[in-house]
This record gives C-alpha cells, structure tokens and sequence, in this order.
C-alpha cells in the first residue's frame, strides 16, 4: 500500500503591527544613531515560517493573506541575548554580604552541588529558560554546572522551546569542594559527548567552560584548548566561556596560581583558549596589552555592570576597551547580577560608566544587547535584528508600566530621549508578550510555579513555524 504522498504546508504568514526598531548596523555612541536606527512607528513586522520577511511601514499594510497581530502603541525589538549567565545561581541571587571569593564559597558552590540530581538539573533547566524568556531574553551563553545532566538539561529544554542557547558543562578539577570536582581525562569525555549530540544541532552550540583559572589545573586548561582545536571546523568551532579579572583577591591569588604568566588572560592565552568565539566575564582588572590581546584574538568581554556592583568588583572602562578594539557585550551575570532582565543590565551599566565619567547613549546600549551581540557571538545572520531570513525572535514591550513611566514617555522630546528613559526605567513587567522563532509563547505559563511535568507537555516537539502546540 502505498503512502499518501505529503501535502506542502501552508506557509505561515504573521505580520506584527507596532512601533518597530532594531539596527541595520552599529550605530555609534551619539545620541543620533543615524542611518544605524530603523524605527517604524505603527509600523510591520513581517514573519514567514518562523523568520523574518522584512519590516514595513505604517503606510505600506501586507495584504489579507496576512494573519495580522495588533500591538499598536507598543515597542517591538529582538529578542535580548545575555552572553554570560548561570543558570542553577537563580537559586542563590540576591545573596547577602560577600565578595567574589566567599561568595562563591558561602552560597554558589552549595547550590550548584544540588545539581547532582538528574531531576534538579531537569527542573532547573525548565525554570531557568523560561525565566529568561519572560524577561525579554530569547538567546543566552549560560553556565550550567560541572554535572553533565546539567548541560544536557539545558540543551534538550532550549531545544524543545525552539531557543537559541550556548552552554557546556563547567570544568573544575581543583580548589572546588569534593562533589563538585571533576578530572580532566571524564570533564574531555563528557565534553566530547555532549559536542558531538549538540553542537550545530538546531539553534544550539556547546562552549567549552573551565569555570576560571582558580579552579582548573593547567593540565584542564591545555584540554580545553584541545577541545577548540579539535573541533575548530565544526559548525562554525566550539565557543568558549570563562571568567577574567573581576575582583583584585582574585587576581592575586591567579598570579599565585600561575607565576609563569605575565597575566590573567596570559593563562587562558597560553592554554590556546582565545578565539572570535571566546567569552570572557568582567574583565575589569586587565592593562593595555591584556586589551590589545582580546582584540587581536576577537575575544569578547561580557560587561556585567548588576554583578560588579553587587559584589563590589569593580569598575569596567568600555571607553578604553572600545579604544582598544575589544568586543563588549552586556550580560546580567546572574546569580552575581540581580537581575535577568537586559534592561537593568543596561540602566546598571550607564551608572557604572557614569562613575567614571563616561556616558552610553541608548542606540549604543541596545544596539549592543541585540544586534552588537550577535554579531560579537557571530550568530548575526541569525538573531539580533530584523533583517530578511534571521529568526523571528521577538519581544513586544509596553512603552510604560504605571504612571511615572507613562508621564517621561509624555514629556520625551526625541525619540532618544524616549529610548533612553524607556531603557532606564523598565524591566520584565514591561514585557507584553515573546515570540521565538515566530511562535508565541503564552505567557502565563513562562513561569511553571507548580507542576513543571505537567507544563513541560504543552510545548511538544516544534517545526519551524507549527506553532500548535504552544
Ligand atoms: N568566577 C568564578 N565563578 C564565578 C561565578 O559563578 N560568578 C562570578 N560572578 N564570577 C565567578
Ligand atoms: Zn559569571
């Protein structure tokens, strides 16, 4: 008997009515982002099978063909992407009274150990992502555990939520507590199995994540490197996660640790781990040639103004990163940052260069949380902005939560102004509704307080544009 032969799907046409920005490229760090800023009042989003068609003006509606969402009076962006959290320190943000060092001590360490459990990392998995979504983050480079579960959790989540995710597990062989130890010859074949299951695997990719210098051996280091040569032609190379020079205690104790090295980015340069596709937290302790390294090496340094403030690390000088050619992309560095929203990331950041005299216009803070990431990530064909064929991942915000926010909308008078007070002042409740890959998450149930096996059922196995099952 033969098989009926497979019907072509209709395609799926959706067209979002709102006042549409994003960037056509980088729009420098004046108030006048100039042709860098496409902003459509009232205008079209227009998304085919889960990726962007194009954007339109007010005056130029597609036709009845179009299924047609009305968010009129609303601000509609690509979807943030945080370059730096930690997914299992949602369990710990907000923890009183310690720097870096005891903090990582008195609080982290205890909660990433409960990982231990396959169900927690599963859990865990499922509450972290569907966080970020309600706050306006539809792609991340997260930390899981040194646990392998834990990645994998994140992995096989992200895949079924249809998200953008970069995570690996974490690797820690030294100057841990004993259960959350690893060793360098297991820590390479965990990392080997997850690549070769994940890496390129629909919207995902695996970082390689040696924690810090602290708490790897030099022996886990040079395996690391290994991993990033090894697969440098694979779907682009690995990525690569870490933390540099975020607190002086622990620049010190690193100079300790590796005498033989002019600095801390000396060690992870020495372990081969510098790459375009490096990620390194904070960086807030370095000198010129440390700068002059990243940039060669297209390593990106994830400003993490929440967390610096919160565990009074330090000041980041983006004036002369940005002298020296180094990549910057904000990142909330949850559970050190207070916050998964980009938005306060950025409110945050403006204070931070603000300390130091320096200002960051609003085009240049979005452009970097969207666009400027993505392109750091080099994933800019993809996500970040609305240009034809990237992923509709999109959020809908509120121009104003509640009176005071509603009264500086009224009285801005450039759209600048509007941005810049937007940005300062709003956070997740602004969030009116998020689409990844065209798709609209239902909001009410971004956040599964009760039953997570129950919710997890509703989001099924996803097409590109079958969005039924949500
Ligand atoms: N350095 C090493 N581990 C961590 C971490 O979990 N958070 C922060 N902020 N810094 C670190
Ligand atoms: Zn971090």
């Amino acid at each position: 008997m033969s098989e009926p032969s497979a019907q072509p799907r209709p395609s799926l046409r959706v067209a979002l009515r709102g006042d549409i920005l994003h960037f056509l490229g980088d729009p420098g760090w004046g108030e006048d982002g100039g042709d860098a800023v496409q902003f459509e009042p009232d205008g079209w989003l227009l998304v085919e099978d889960g990726r962007i068609l194009g954007v339109r003006a007010a005056d130029a509606p597609p036709d009845a063909s179009w299924v047609r969402e009305d968010w009129r009076g609303h601000l509609v962006l690509p979807g943030f992407i945080d370059p730096h959290v930690h997914a299992p320190q949602l369990d710990v943000i907000a923890s009183f009274g310690a720097p870096l060092l005891d903090w990582l001590a008195r609080y982290t360490f205890a909660a990433e150990a409960r990982y231990a459990d396959p169900e927690q990392c599963r859990l865990g998995a499922e509450r972290f992502l569907r966080a970020s979504l309600s706050h306006g983050t539809t792609a991340a480079v997260v930390f899981a555990t040194v646990h392998r579960n834990s990645s994998e959790a994140l992995f096989s989540v992200a895949q079924r939520l249809g998200m953008r995710l970069v995570t690996g597990k974490v690797l820690m062989d030294r100057n841990c507590p004993e259960e959350l130890r690893d060793d360098a010859t297991q820590a390479e074949r965990d990392c080997v199995d997850s690549i070769e299951r994940w890496h390129g695997v629909d919207r995902l990719a695996y970082a390689v994540t040696p924690r810090f210098a602290a708490t790897s051996s030099p022996a886990q280091l040079a395996m690391a490197g290994g991993l990033l040569k090894a697969y440098e032609r694979c779907a682009g190379g690995l990525y690569m996660q870490s933390h540099l020079a975020e607190n002086r205690d622990e620049v010190q104790w690193i100079a300790e640790l590796f005498p033989q090295s002019r600095s801390y980015l000396d060690v992870y340069a020495r372990a081969g781990l510098l790459t375009s596709r490096s990620i390194l937290a904070h960086g807030i302790w370095v000198d010129d040639t440390d700068r002059a390294l990243l940039s060669q090496t297209g390593t990106s340094i994830a400003f993490s103004p929440s967390s610096n403030l919160f565990l009074g690390s330090g000041l980041f000088d983006w004036a002369r990163a940005r002298a020296a050619g180094v990549q910057v992309v904000p990142a909330s560095d949850v559970g050190g940052g207070t916050s998964l929203c980009q938005l306060r990331t950025l409110a945050d950041g403006y204070k931070v260069l603000a300390l130091q005299g320096q200002s960051m216009p609003a085009w240049a803070a979005l452009h970097a949380a969207t666009r400027g990431a993505a392109r750091s990530l080099e994933l800019d064909h993809e996500i970040g902005h609305f240009g034809a064929g990237t992923m509709a991942d999109v959020v809908v915000w509120r121009w104003a939560d509640g009176a005071v926010q509603q009264r500086r909308q009224d009285m801005a008078r450039s759209l600048h102004e509007r941005l810049f007070a937007w940005m300062t002042l709003a956070d997740e409740r602004n969030v009116a509704a998020v689409y990844v890959r065209g798709c609209k998450i239902p909001t009410d149930e971004l956040w599964p307080e009760a039953d997570v096996h129950a919710q997890s059922h509703a989001y099924g196995d996803l097409g590109p544009a079958d969005c039924s099952s949500l």
